[in-house]
């Protein structure tokens, strides 16, 4: 087969005139701020989860730290897995806590109950857990052993049926290349009315928003901030987006379904399928891990670009842990991610398979 001159990305986002009509009309408004898009936004994603409330925020990350500090949670112990994005560790960081990171599971990659046992503290009060790849982490068996307040860590869940409702809360994220993307920003979904209240005074330093301020002759200036707030709020524009890419979501997710199906049928008998995932935020298979490295450079020399979601955060240096990942050191080092988006052609997907398995036939 000829090799493409064009690469095949990893992952990318899809959008298209309808993107482009949404964000005119919200330009053309002249409300470009956090406003009724955005209200619209969170009311239908709380409907999809099926919860009560939803407070849009400009990141997962800053929707983590938002939550930590409406708990007025400092100086806790924070559980989180080591397979993960950075912002699972380090958010709890920001807030003074100390990052209690523990191993996975060998197969879905998700937090290990029986690590969460064997490593949680007297003040181990929060825990985070990853959907890793809109896989399900093991929530209701963490409820068994862990008391303390558990964040379900929804970036890569978006939308798997039932995502959202294991949690005390769950966190979203919209960011460039997530199943549902907009560029960037997050969302929060919870049923505990007193948690969300004091989370929508703290999104914009305590003010009420501007909108809703409106009197019909004007905008009431005179407010009061009682609260120690921060500028986390999602704006119109984004909002635009994401209402966009809600009404394509069935089709973006059978897309992506239909990708891992052809791969879990067709890639070379030496390739370790991943668990099944409603939303294949990533295609994570696993190889031997002697040839792993030489796979990735194979395939980028025939323009196919890969990835490995993820290189343990205990290995990053400033999140040491002054202990042993029996399963994540081992796993890791087998995992790559192959092409996986919307966009994909048909060619793209048959292009991919016949030089992963031509990279096996040769190496055999
Ligand atoms: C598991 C996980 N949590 C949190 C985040 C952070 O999301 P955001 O970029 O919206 O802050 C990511 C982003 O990749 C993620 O993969």
């Amino acid at each position: 087969m000829n090799i493409r001159e064009t690469p095949i990305f990893v992952l990318r986002p899809y959008g298209d005139e309808k993107e482009v009509d949404a964000i005119r009309e919200v330009i053309e408004s002249g409300w470009w701020g956090n406003g009724p898009k955005v209200q619209e936004f969170e009311e239908k994603f709380a409907e999809m989860v099926g919860v009560k409330h939803a407070i849009a925020v400009t990141s997962n990350s800053h929707g983590q730290d938002l939550i930590i500090k409406a708990l007025g949670m400092k100086g806790v112990d924070i559980i989180n897995p080591t397979i993960s994005f950075v912002t699972t560790a380090v958010v709890p960081m920001w807030n003074e806590c100390t990052s209690n990171i523990v191993d996975v599971l060998p197969d879905s990659m998700c937090i290990d109950p029986a690590d969460v046992v064997k490593y949680k503290k007297s003040n181990s009060e929060l825990l985070i857990a990853v959907n890793q790849a809109g896989i399900p982490a093991p929530i209701d068996e963490i409820r068994k052993i862990f008391g303390g307040f558990i964040i379900e860590d929804c970036a890569h869940s978006c939308y798997t049926e039932g995502a959202g409702t294991k949690g005390d809360v769950a966190v979203w994220s919209f960011q460039a290349v997530k199943t549902m993307p907009m560029g960037d920003g997050g969302m929060i979904t919870l049923n505990d009315k007193d948690l969300y209240e004091k989370m929508v005074e703290m999104i914009w330093f305590g003010i009420p928003p501007t909108w809703k301020r409106f009197t019909g002759s004007g905008y009431a200036w005179d407010y009061e901030i009682e609260t120690l707030g921060y500028k986390y709020y999602m704006i119109d524009i984004m909002a635009a987006i994401g209402l966009t890419q809600m009404k394509r979501l069935p089709d973006l997710i059978n897309r992506r379904q239909y990708i891992q199906k052809i791969y879990n049928k067709n890639l070379h008998r030496e390739i370790k399928r991943p668990m099944w995932s409603d939303v294949c935020q990533f295609y994570s298979c696993k190889v031997n891990p002697d040839l792993r490295n030489k796979l990735i450079k194979y395939l980028s020399d025939k323009k196919i670009h890969t990835s490995v979601h993820y290189k343990p955060l205990h290995l990053h240096s400033i999140l040491k842990q002054n202990r042993d990942y029996p399963v994540a050191d081992v796993e890791w080092k087998k995992s790559i991610t192959l092409p996986c988006h919307y966009g994909m052609t048909d060619e793209e997907i048959e292009y991919v398979i016949y030089w992963v398995n031509s990279f096996f036939d040769n190496h055999r």
